[in-house]
């Protein structure tokens, strides 16, 4: 059986009480908390940067995933790592320089994770999959959260899954974008072993539910 490592967006939670938000989506059942960080620049919109990394993470030992839609993306790297992040990830069209990038993510003592839009091919795995803790299949455009889950991800996963699979590394496939209690298994058995929630999970009144849920639906296959 693969994991299931439920990852809640901190994109929908209340910005006024992240803290608060933090702890009690762990409490819920939360394994990760994805931190999208947006630029403005890479993608329309403008979020949060490294002081809000440092500020939550005293309230949680779940790894901070950081989800980097910036560019430039070396420049805030170090930031990140000192703010207390675990996973780093970023676009390949963000960086001049791939491999670089993902070598200082390590040489901060983060795992590394490239992150694929749903136009981007694949081949740009291809000769980095030693470098590479984590991939990030977005199942939406970046930018925004409640967006709906783009079916083409499917097939994309299983694509990944397979490459994954033939390296032999343990390497995570994490899917990004519109996944809800009633996509989450189709999800799953593509091959994703890490769900981003957002919109479904923050906007919702009881997160164990929620939580409860979609992992109920993934373990009925
Ligand atoms: C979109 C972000 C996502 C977003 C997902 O650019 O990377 O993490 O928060 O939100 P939902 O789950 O609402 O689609
Ligand atoms: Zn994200």
């Amino acid at each position: 059986m693969r994991p299931v490592r439920i990852a809640p967006s901190l994109l929908s939670a209340d910005f006024a009480r992240l803290g608060e938000e933090v702890r009690n989506v762990v409490a819920a059942g939360a394994d990760i908390i994805h931190f999208d960080v947006m630029d403005n620049h890479y993608v329309p919109n403008l979020t949060i940067g490294p002081m809000v990394c440092a500020a939550i993470r005293p309230h949680t030992t779940a790894p901070i995933d950081v989800h980097l839609m910036v560019r430039p993306v070396d420049r805030i790297i170090p930031d990140f790592a000192k703010a207390g992040a675990n996973i780093i990830s970023f676009h390949p069209e963000a960086s001049d320089h791939v491999d670089r990038t993902l070598a200082l993510i390590r040489d901060h003592g983060c795992r590394a994770g490239l992150v694929l839009n749903p136009a981007t091919p694949l081949h740009v795995l291809d000769h980095v999959m030693e470098r590479l803790d984590l991939i990030l299949l977005m199942s939406v455009n970046p930018g925004f959260g409640g967006q709906s889950f783009i079916p083409e991800t499917l097939r994309k996963l299983r694509l990944v899954r397979e490459r994954i699979d033939a390296s032999g590394r343990d390497i995570w496939l994490e899917v990004d974008g519109g996944v809800k209690a009633d996509n989450i298994a189709g999800i799953a058995r593509a091959g994703a072993d890490t769900f981003v929630a957002g919109s479904a999970i923050f906007g919702q009144a009881d997160y164990h539910d929620v939580i409860g849920r979609m992992r109920a639906a993934v373990a009925a296959g």
